[in-house]
């Protein structure tokens, strides 16, 4: 049985001050009324460490946003699959599409990525989806295949059992346009098909298929209610306890 997850994306936002708010508001909540479903917050490197220790005994994992396409050595900045492993972080988001285009990261830049990540202990939530333009000229399917492709489709069945998927239309993303959920639930029944083909139906239906792009409270359990859709990647809804807890709680 796949998972259910609600995993929170921060992005840029929060000092380490406000990050450790956040997280034991959220730890607090959650401890007085249990989640149905796994919940992930999605942080900056400056508070891996601090919000793994925070949470280690709560029902919240930890999630980098990114790490390094190099093992080690002279790349000033970066930071390393291995260090966000040493900070207690059980996940990496990679792929997201801000990453994409602001950092030109390139599909074998993501593969060498992941690879690391895996190679380091870490599970992936791994972002694909297709611009306002490409799903206006109907290429949706083509485009969240060629990025499963380019940068996840090489691992091996026992690795693929640490990637979660994360589908987010970039038309959706921070806008508070939303796919419906029939959009939504269509290219996630698509992309379980891709997961099919490649690593046969039990794999595929083991896989957790996240919805990202303006989920809230509001959409959630529209959302969710589809076979297809295991839950969602948070993005600004996931900055306030409150508004994260009611996706949560679509869950029950
Ligand atoms: P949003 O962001 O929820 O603010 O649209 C989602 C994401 O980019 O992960």
């Amino acid at each position: 049985m796949r998972k259910k997850i609600v995993a929170g994306n921060w992005k840029m936002n929060k000092t380490l001050q406000e990050g450790v708010a956040l997280a034991t508001e959220l730890k607090n909540i959650l401890a007085a009324e249990k989640p149905n479903c796994e919940v992930i917050i999605g942080t900056p490197f400056i508070h891996l460490a601090t919000l793994s220790e925070m949470l280690k005994d709560s029902v919240i994992a930890v999630s980098a946003e990114n790490c390094a396409n190099k093992e080690s050595g002279a790349y000033t900045g970066e930071v390393s699959a291995a260090m966000v492993k040493s900070t207690g972080a059980e996940y990496v988001i990679l792929g997201h599409s801000e990453r994409r285009e602001y950092y030109n990261e390139t599909p074998e830049i993501l593969k060498e990525k992941v690879d690391l990540a895996l190679a380091n202990g870490l599970k992936v939530i791994f972002c694909i989806g297709e611009s306002l333009a490409q799903r206006e000229a109907n290429e949706q399917e083509a485009v969240c295949k060629a990025e499963l492709q380019g940068s996840v489709f090489h691992l091996t069945a026992e690795q693929w059992k640490n990637i979660v998927i994360a589908y987010e239309p970039i038309w959706a993303i921070g806008t508070g346009k939303t796919a419906t959920a029939e959009q939504a639930e269509e290219i996630h029944a698509f992309i379980r098909k891709c997961v099919a083909d490649v690593y046969g139906a039990q794999a595929a239906d083991d896989t957790s298929i996240l919805y990202g792009g303006s989920c809230k409270a509001s959409n959630a359990p529209e959302l969710f209610s589809k076979p297809d859709i295991d839950g969602g990647l948070i993005g600004g809804a996931s900055l306030k306890a409150p508004d994260f807890k009611g996706i949560i709680d679509a869950w029950k």
